[in-house]
């Protein structure tokens, strides 16, 4: 029955605009209708909050359309050393470490995150791949390095025990992986948007660890993202944010398949 009078109500609204005369009640009707909806059902209600978060971000959306063979996935190496660079580049500033690094990093842990080895299916949430090159300031590569990520799954939980949402983690999530650098620098990784968790924004922590020893221990931003103003770690980075945050666009692995692609260079002294 609310259906129907929602059909009818929105008919009459568009009707009405369509003649370019909105009286106030139906002006009141369209104020009400999204409510009408969300008493409807509210899990198509919380799906339409999290797409206007999404958007929010400036991250481009993802069908949800993903590949059946997660080994089809492979890490995007985004060729960028074609970009002039403009020397002396500026150190990628360090962040704290936080307290979820892995107390035990997974058996797996490579570059690929959404393929947890020994399981078929896919990670809920959207495809990120994640590149740049790790340098230092005079623009020379640094081939060799370990870079390690860790980050939250698409139900904002960490693999760490003292996460208080670690029942809700993803199993088919790595959550945990490393790349190690190409002669040129280069590194990738497969993984997820990270969701958020408390009042911090979507956030990626980043180690690199060169000679078995660490370098830097810093964490990777999304631009748009409102918790970025409210958040005492970024603040911490000030005007130097801007080389903590991932280059975000849409792209398509090799399947043709549509992924998120960010990029984002680690420049080391
Ligand atoms: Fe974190």
């Amino acid at each position: 029955m609310k259906n129907l009078y929602l059909i009818i109500t929105l008919f009459a609204v568009f009707a009405l605009a369509a003649c370019g005369s909105v009286s106030e009640p139906a002006a009141d009707a369209i104020a009400q209708a999204p409510l009408m909806v969300e008493a409807m059902d509210l899990k198509d209600a919380e799906s339409a909050a999290d797409s206007e978060a999404e958007e929010s971000l400036s991250i481009p959306e993802v069908e949800e359309d993903q590949p059946a063979d997660p080994e089809e996935i492979q890490p995007a190496v985004t060729p960028t050393a074609e970009t002039p660079l403009d020397l002396p580049l500026p150190l990628t500033p360090p962040q704290g470490e936080g307290p979820f690094y892995p107390v035990e990093k997974p058996a797996d842990r490579d570059n690929n995150l959404v393929v947890v080895e020994g399981l078929s299916s896919l990670p809920e949430g959207s495809i990120l791949t994640l590149s740049g090159r790790l340098l230092r300031t005079d623009g020379t590569p640094i081939g060799g390095a370990v870079i390690e990520i860790w980050q939250t799954d698409n139900n904002g939980v960490y693999l760490h025990p003292n996460d208080p949402g670690i029942a809700n983690r993803d199993p088919a999530f790595q959550s945990y992986g490393e790349a190690v650098t190409a002669a040129d620098g280069n590194y990738a990784f497969v993984t997820l948007l990270p969701n958020i968790y408390g009042n911090r924004p979507r956030h990626i922590h980043v180690k690199v660890v060169q000679d078995d020893r660490e370098q830097l221990t810093t964490q990777f931003y999304f631009a748009g993202d409102e918790r970025l103003q409210s958040d005492g770690l970024v603040a911490s980075a000030g005007e130097d944010l801007s080389l903590l945050l991932v280059d975000m666009s849409e792209g398509v692995d090799e399947n043709g398949r549509p992924v998120l692609v960010g990029v984002r260079d680690i420049v080391l002294p």
